[in-house]
């Protein structure tokens, strides 16, 4: 049905007779002359009726926006006067001699193809069949598909397999809630849709295939937000006989591979590192995004003996800190009001104020100074701190002084929004992996004691000990061989090696309150791999949603996916979830009632 895409017509086709398929853009009526623009995902191209061509003319009038339609015509220059340069097709224009109307749109429920459209994004998900013919959601697809086939070259290159693991399953521990499939055949059981294939890839490792990918669907009921959706992709990767350092330096090559090809992006030659610890230190979270210069700097040592409550208190706590966030320039940009805004977010996170000292004029020592906490600090430990912050003439010190789980993420999210509100984020791809997570997140008691531990990443990562015995001496304080690929802000993928030994895997299991019998029972077939020759390995995954959100640049995770989930995990599309019919349920022994 077409001699051409829309989008290619040059000069060259001119005097060419040429058919072209694709829908009308948009028909206007010109002294006499009908000109419908008619795109398909190559661009659109000028097709122009005249009223001497009387059938074609006839349909070109009926042809509302968005109807499917064949076109055969003439290509000739546009007239003078009327060249388009912003269009690929703006020299010429095709002149009808027929027209099919395959489907005669409706009219659309929104006007497509606007760029700064302010329609909701509820109509357009709803509508969503017709928001996808919109050139932003085309491209994001586009770079989707490209992306997912450089990484299946990249890795068949190198000697990755590609298995695919089951979705109807049991639980994986990836921490959020599973969706449950009832079983017809087993009234009373559930399957579980997998959270990640973690296990059934480490058990494919056992299997000796070395190295296996999978581009894979994983589901997760969580709250969702920006940058997560209950069901997305991921590239999963996993290999035996290797060290982090093979795992981190083959993700690298991939991401390197990825840019260069899709964006035309050079990536780092070599990304960098940090631990976790210098990531909640200098920056307040462990996804940094290294494209804002301000950095945290902590000063609880200075602050112990201060007659100032607000910060000697916490700078004598375990899990508590005092730190500061030196903003260059800042005296001049950044209002009264501008610091009242800043005190309202940083109270979003549970900071019971901001103090901060503008450094009018340093040469001038402790009177340059101007701050409501000056009064409380001596001129020593004022300019310790100001000499730790590396601050000038000029600058404003903000500070945090509070448990570490309060003052970090405030700190993080203020670092965030100044790095925005002054113009400082660099224009750049800033990727660097983070390590050394301290394997379990605690939850510590009155005496700074943890309680109460969960796997920072999984329960089957190693930790970074030589024996079961030196682990079980002190697991709260253990790290783990888990790594995070972050980019720009956002923890595009983690992964680690794995524990290989029963003996670990059981004491792991133990710290994190699970028994032999519950171990059994939800990954009795992974304990069953480590009985039998189990190879170290490792691996990782990375969130090839999050990862394309970043590439097409969007700030939600829902423009890189063809029919996404809103936030309260609900497709308004489809209308799923729905009701289903009562026998359904009858045939599943599924009785359900009101909550209540
Ligand atoms: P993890 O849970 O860190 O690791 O997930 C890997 C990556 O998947 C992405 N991701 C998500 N993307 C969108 N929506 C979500 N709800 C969501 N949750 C996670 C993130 C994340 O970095 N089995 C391990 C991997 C391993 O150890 O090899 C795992 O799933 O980009
Ligand atoms: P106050 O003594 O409560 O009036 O506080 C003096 C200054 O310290 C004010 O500017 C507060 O905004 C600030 N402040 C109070 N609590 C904290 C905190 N936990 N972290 C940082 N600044 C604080």
């Amino acid at each position: 049905m077409r001699t051409h895409y829309c989008g290619n017509i040059r000069k060259e086709h001119v005097d060419s007779s040429i058919k072209l398929s694709g829908w009308v853009m948009r028909r206007r009526d010109h002294g006499g002359v009908i000109f419908l623009d008619v795109y398909d995902n190559s661009g659109l191209c000028q097709i122009v009726f005249q009223p001497e061509n009387e059938a074609a003319f006839a349909l070109a009038d009926q042809a509302r926006a968005e109807s499917a339609v064949t076109v055969s015509a003439v290509v000739r220059f546009r007239p003078e006067g009327t060249v388009n340069k912003n269009l690929a097709t703006g020299e010429v224009e095709c002149v009808a001699s027929e027209i099919i109307l395959h489907n005669i749109a409706e009219p659309v429920p929104f006007a497509l193809h606007e760029k700064n459209s302010n329609v909701s994004e509820e109509v357009r998900l709803k509508y969503r069949f017709l928001d996808l013919r919109d050139s932003r959601m085309q491209k994001s697809m586009k770079i989707r598909s490209k992306t997912v086939s450089v990484i299946r070259h990249f890795l068949e290159e190198n000697s990755f397999l590609e298995i695919e693991t089951p979705v109807l399953t049991r639980s994986t521990p990836e921490g959020a809630r599973d969706y449950l499939v009832p079983s017809r055949t087993h009234p009373g059981h559930f399957f579980a849709l997998p959270q990640s294939p973690q296990v059934f890839k480490q058990l494919l490792m056992m299997s000796t295939f070395d190295k296996y990918y999978q581009v894979v669907r994983c589901f997760r009921d969580e709250d969702l937000r920006a940058d997560r959706q209950p069901e997305f992709t991921q590239l999963d990767m996993e290999m035996s006989f290797v060290d982090e350092s093979t795992i981190k330096n083959c993700v690298e090559d991939l991401l390197r591979r990825v840019f260069s090809k899709v964006l035309n992006v050079k990536l780092p030659e070599k990304i960098p590192c940090i631990t976790y610890k210098e990531s909640i230190s200098k920056y307040g979270n462990d996804r940094p995004d290294l494209r804002n210069p301000l950095e945290l700097v902590d000063i609880a040592d200075l602050c112990v003996d201060v007659d100032f409550a607000v910060f000697s208190q916490p700078a004598r706590l375990p899990n508590h800190r005092v730190t500061v966030l030196n903003v260059p320039g800042a005296v001049a940009k950044i209002s009264r009001k501008d610091i009242d805004e800043y005190t309202k977010l940083v109270g979003v996170y549970g900071a019971k104020g901001l103090a901060y000292i503008k450094v009018n004029d340093l040469s001038q020592g402790v009177a340059g100074l101007q701050s409501p906490i000056i009064k409380f600090l001596s001129e020593e430990t004022l300019m310790s701190v100001l000499k730790r912050a590396g601050s000038k003439s000029g600058d404003i010190l903000f500070f945090g002084a509070g448990p570490c789980g309060v003052v970090s993420p405030a700190l993080s999210a203020l670092r965030d929004k100044l790095g925005v509100d002054l113009g400082l984020i660099e224009d750049a791809w800033r990727p660097v992996w983070v390590e050394a997570f301290p394997m379990f997140a605690a939850t510590y008691d009155a005496k700074g004691v943890a309680i109460d531990l969960s796997p920072q990443h999984h329960p089957f990562t190693a930790p970074e000990v030589d024996s079961v015995e030196q682990f079980v001496k002190e697991p709260a304080q253990a790290l783990s061989r888990a790594y995070d690929i972050v980019l720009n802000g956002h923890e595009i993928g983690g992964g680690s090696i794995r524990i290989h030994a029963l003996d670990m895997q059981m004491a792991v299991l133990d710290v994190l309150g699970i028994n032999k019998q519950e171990a059994e029972d939800s990954f009795g077939h992974l304990l069953e791999g480590l009985r039998y020759g189990a190879p170290p390995h490792g691996g990782l995954a990375i969130g090839i949603d999050r990862l394309i959100m970043l590439m097409v640049n969007t700030e939600s995770i829902r423009d890189v996916i063809a029919f996404p989930k809103t936030q309260t995990s609900a497709c308004l599309l489809t209308k799923a979830p729905a009701k289903v019919d009562p026998l359904q349920l009858q045939d599943l022994s599924i009785i359900t009632r009101e909550k209540g």
